[in-house]
C-alpha cells in the first residue's frame, strides 16, 4: 500500500474521518431485490478529493448489502443500465449453474438497456459477496461489487454490532479521483495486477467505526479489490477469527501474527473491547498503516453470549477415491515467461503476448472449447497446485468449497474450508473439494488482470 504520505504529491489536506456510513438495502418489490448497474460518482478520498466516475448498484458504493437467511431463495431483477455488457456473480454462494453469472460459460452477458432475473436458494450461511462478472478487470474496480450475507437460523449478534466491511484498493489520481487511463494495462496484466494507492471500507475514506464496549461484535471483512493482497493483524485488536469464506471454524481462533486478506477473500472476526476510546485498524504491510479507526463507545442493551456459528454441511472429500488433477501455473513477467516456453515456439510466445495473455494453467492460456477436467457428480477432485510465476495468486473455485490440505508438502493443522486459496512463488498447495454440483465453472485467478490474460480455466461436472 502507497501511505498516504507517498501518496500526496499535491496539496490535499488530511482528510476528516466519517463515519461508517450503514448500508443500503437492496430495493424490492413482492421479494424480488431491484439491482441496477449504472453510472455513478463518490468520493473515494474523502472530502478533498474529487468526485470519480464510477460504475455502481443502485447509485451505491459498495452495491447494497443483501441480506438473507440461509436456505432462502433470493430473486434478483437485475437490470443493465451500463453502456457495456455485464452480469453479476453471487461469489461463494454454492449455487444453481445457470445463475453463477459468468458471461460466455453459464448465461449470455446482459446486453446495456437490458435484465437478468437471478433466482437461487443460498444454502450456506456465511459472508459472501457479488461483483461484476464480465470484464471483470474493469468492471469490479470501477466499483461494481457488494456484500451478500446469509444469515444463521439463529440471530447470534445484535443486528447493530453485525458489521459488514467491505475493503477496497483504488488508484488514484493526484486529484483523489480514480485513475482510468491505465484500465487494462499490459504492464500490470504481467505483474501483479492493477494495484491501487488508495484504501477504501464501504466506499468511504478513513472511516471512523462505532464499536461498544462490553459487546460481542461479529465483524465481517470482505476484500474487493482487484489484486490487493491486504495484510491484516485482528490480533492486535484484540480480535478472533470465526470463520474463512463464510465457512465457520469448530471455535474462534485466537490467530496470532499477520493474516493474509487476499482479493475475494472474506474473514469473520469477533471482538468485545474491554474498554471505551480509539482502536487503530491496520494494514501490516511494510510499516503498520491506519486506515480506519474502531470507536469504541458505551456497551446498549444485553451482550448476547457468543456463540458459534453452526458447520455449514459440506460434502467432505474422500481422499481414498480422490481423483487427482495438477494445476501448474507459469508465466508472467520477472523470469515467468520461460514457464511458458514449454512446447512452444518463440514466434508463438511472442504471439501470446501480443494477444495480451501471459500466463497459462497447465500450459494454456485462457478459457479453451475443452474443460481441464470432467468429473461425474460426486467424485472427488484433488488438485495440486505449483506456482511456477514470480508472483502471488489468488485462486477461486466457482460452485464449490474445498478444504486446503497441504502447503508445500506439509499437512496443514487446519485444513479449512474455502472458495479461494491464495499461493506464492515456488510453493504447492493441495486442495480437495467433491464435484457435486452439475455444470460449467470456473477455476480462475481472482486477480482479475491474471484472469483476464491467462489464468482462467474451467472444469464440468455432469
Ligand atoms: Cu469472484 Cu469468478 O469470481
Ligand atoms: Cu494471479
Amino acid at each position: 500500500m502507497v501511505n498516504r504520505r507517498s501518496f500526496l504529491k499535491t496539496s490535499l489536506a488530511g482528510c476528516a474521518a466519517t463515519l461508517l456510513p450503514k448500508f443500503s438495502l437492496a430495493k424490492t418489490t413482492d421479494g424480488v431485490l431491484e439491482l441496477t448497474a449504472q453510472k455513478g460518482q463518490a468520493r473515494l478520498y474523502g472530502e478533498d478529493g474529487g468526485l470519480s466516475d464510477l460504475w455502481l448498484y443502485n447509485g451505491k458504493l459498495p452495491g447494497p448489502e443483501i441480506r438473507v437467511k440461509r436456505g432462502e431463495r433470493v430473486r434478483v431483477r437485475f437490470r443493465n443500465q451500463l453502456d457495456e455488457p455485464t452480469s453479476v456473480h453471487w461469489h461463494g454462494i454454492r449455487i444453481d449453474n445457470a445463475m453463477d453469472g459468468v458471461a460466455g460459460l453459464t448465461q449470455a452477458p446482459v446486453e446495456p438497456g437490458e435484465s437478468f432475473d437471478y433466482d437461487f436458494i443460498a444454502p450456506d450461511a456465511g459472508t459472501y459477496w457479488y461483483h461484476a462478472h464480465t470484464m471483470s478487470w474493469n468492471q469490479v474496480p470501477r466499483g461494481l461489487a457488494g456484500p451478500l450475507i446469509v444469515e444463521e437460523d439463529e440471530q447470534l449478534f445484535d443486528l447493530e454490532r453485525d458489521i459488514t466491511l467491505m475493503l477496497s484498493d483504488w488508484r488514484l489520481d493526484e486529484d483523489g479521483t480514480l485513475e482510468t487511463a491505465s484500465f487494462g494495462a499490459m504492464h500490470d496484466f504481467s505483474h501483479a495486477g492493477r494495484l491501487g494507492n488508495w484504501l477504501t471500507i464501504n466506499g468511504v475514506s478513513m472511516p471512523e467505526i462505532p464499536l461498544q464496549q462490553g459487546r460481542w461484535h461479529r465483524i465481517r471483512l470482505i476484500n474487493s479489490s482487484a489484486s490487493r493482497v491486504l495484510d491484516l493483524a485482528p490480533s492486535r485488536f484484540g480480535a478472533k477469527v470465526i470463520a474463512l469464506d463464510g465457512q465457520p471454524f469448530e471455535t474462534p481462533r485466537d490467530m496470532d501474527g499477520t493474516l493474509q486478506l487476499a482479493p475475494a477473500q472474506r474473514m469473520d472476526l469477533v471482538m468485545r473491547p474491554g474498554e471505551t476510546g480509539d482502536i487503530p485498524f491496520e494494514t501490516m504491510t511494510g510499516k503498520p498503516f491506519t486506515f480506519a479507526t474502531f470507536k469504541v463507545g458505551d456497551g446498549k442493551g444485553d451482550d448476547l453470549p457468543l456463540k458459534q456459528p453452526a458447520i455449514n454441511r459440506l460434502p467432505e472429500p474422500d481422499l481414498e477415491a480422490a481423483w487427482e488433477i495438477p494445476l501448474l501455473m507459469a508465466g508472467g513477467a520477472m523470469g515467468g515467461m520461460r514457464s511458458m516456453m514449454d512446447g512452444r515456439t518463440r514466434e508463438e510466445l511472442n504471439q501470446m503476448m501480443q494477444d495480451g495473455l501471459f500466463w497459462v494453467l497447465n500450459g494454456k492460456a485462457g478459457m479453451g472449447d475443452e474443460p481441464m477436467f470432467k468429473a461425474s457428480r460426486g467424485d472427488t477432485i484433488l488438485i495440486e497446485s505449483r506456482n511456477d510465476t514470480a508472483f502471488a495468486h489468488a485462486m477461486h473455485l466457482h460452485g464449490h468449497h474445498f478444504r486446503v490440505l497441504e502447503r508445500n508438502g506439509k499437512n496443514l493443522e487446519h485444513p479449512d474450508w474455502r472458495d479461494t486459496f491464495t499461493t506464492v512463488p515456488e510453493e504447492t498447495v493441495k486442495i480437495a473439494f467433491v464435484a457435486d454440483n452439475p455444470g460449467k465453472w470456473l477455476l480462475h485467478c481472482h486477480m482479475l488482470g491474471h484472469a483476464a490474460s491467462g489464468m482462467t480455466t474451467w472444469f464440468e461436472v455432469a
